[in-house]
């Protein structure tokens, strides 16, 4: 198909497909995608789960969600997203929100980063008058990569930008029986070439063709076990169908192992408080509180000693906890120690109450230490009476 923007040439690593009437590794230029359009967008209409930001074409309400479900799953993010609207209905509420209210509103949905983003995108939008509404205004905007412009930009605006993500790579991976390594960026770049230039050209058909090819790979043509080819739209067509490969692709290069690091962290009372600290603007969690904690899995005898180094006097510990936490890039071994503490501890310790830690926006990486710490400051709430 001869179209207006050269599509990036076909070699090898460069989104090829393999012709079965030749031998294995013969380059064809037959291209399954161009005959998913009409197919999909009638499986569509009938099939796609209802979803909140799909009844929408506000592009605040459609960003909000893309945000949200970066790395995550949709399920983990419809409540989060009635909870988040509630409170910050308009991209200008959003603006002039404390971001503590913001992250507290965030907690245990992971990816900080995301949410401050979001304030400083929509501080920027306010600042300029309105919402972007082309895919390189969308892409200028903190936190917005080409994924999410694309989706934006095609489901608010009807613009006709590709909107490729994992979902996407999968899907047309197995329907061109492509066996390119997914995660190198060519392989990326000619897929979006190419679903950009097999998109429809109406804007109401636009707006969903994106959204369809995604929930075609979250529901029918689904990842980790065989896809479920009984239900799809594009059976007649998918060379991974056809030819039984579908189940093996895509194609992903191994991942470098993740850093393991080990902590051990302090649930720390104190007159019926507990001790938090904010952790560094930057990197990891960044400005969210932590239970206070040090590198290093420290035993019974060697605890103790990392507590008085705080100039806090410790007590006998109570409970010992572990717990792991999985990042992107790293994950936490921590053993965890509860002791009662007299002193006041570094300056950048904030000594909260229950309500007190209920207000602070601590990760899920600490959830096992959040949930310690909430029960014995509950317990000395009732032994003192207190409600
Ligand atoms: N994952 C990323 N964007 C999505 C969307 N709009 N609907 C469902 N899942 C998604």
């Amino acid at each position: 198909m001869a179209g207006k923007n050269p599509l990036p040439p076909l070699h090898a690593n460069c989104f090829v497909w393999y012709n079965h009437t030749m031998s294995y590794g013969a380059v064809t230029t037959e291209n399954p995608l161009e005959r998913l359009p009409a197919p999909l967008l009638a499986w569509y209409r009938t099939h796609a789960r209802d979803l909140p930001w799909r009844r929408t074409a506000n592009p605040y309400r459609i960003w909000v969600s893309e945000i949200m479900l970066q790395q995550t799953r949709v399920a983990a993010v419809l409540g989060y997203y009635a909870r988040f609207l509630e409170a910050f209905p308009t991209v200008e509420v959003l603006a002039a929100a404390p971001e503590e209210r913001l992250l507290k509103l965030w907690e245990g949905l992971g990816y900080y980063s995301r949410a401050r983003n979001l304030q400083r995108a929509a501080r920027l939008i306010v600042e300029r008058g309105g919402f972007p509404d082309t895919y390189e205004g969308l892409l200028a905007l903190p936190g917005v990569g080409e994924y999410t412009a694309g989706a934006i930009a095609s489901a608010a605006f009807g613009l006709r930008e590709a909107a490729v993500d994992g979902n996407v790579l999968r899907v047309a991976a197995r329907l061109c029986d492509c066996r390119d390594d997914i995660l190198d960026a060519r392989t990326k770049r000619a897929v979006q070439a190419r679903v950009r230039a097999t998109m429809p050209t109406a804007a109401e058909e636009i707006r969903i063709f994106n959204q369809a090819v995604m929930e075609l790979g979250a529901t029918v043509c689904i990842p980790n076990g065989p896809p479920k080819c009984g239900g799809c739209p594009a059976r007649q067509f998918c060379l991974g169908h056809i030819r039984g490969t579908a189940e093996s692709l895509p194609v992903r290069a191994a991942k470098k192992a993740r850093r393991r690091e080990e902590k051990t962290v302090f649930v720390l009372l104190r007159d019926g408080k507990t001790a938090l600290r904010k952790r560094s603007g930057q990197g990891l969690l960044a400005g969210l509180w932590e239970f206070p904690n040090v590198e290093g899995t420290l035993d019974e005898a060697a605890a103790p000693a990392a507590v008085a180094a705080w100039g806090l006097e410790p007590g006998a510990w109570q409970n010992r906890l572990a717990a792991k936490h999985i990042f992107t890039h790293v994950e936490w071994h921590m053993t965890g120690y509860t002791l009662e503490v007299a002193g006041e501890g570094p300056a950048d310790f904030l000594w909260a109450d229950r309500a007190g830690l209920d207000r602070c926006a601590v990760p899920s990486a600490f959830a096992r230490y959040y949930a310690e710490a909430a029960e014995r400051l509950e317990v000395s709430l009732d032994d003192k009476g207190g409600a």
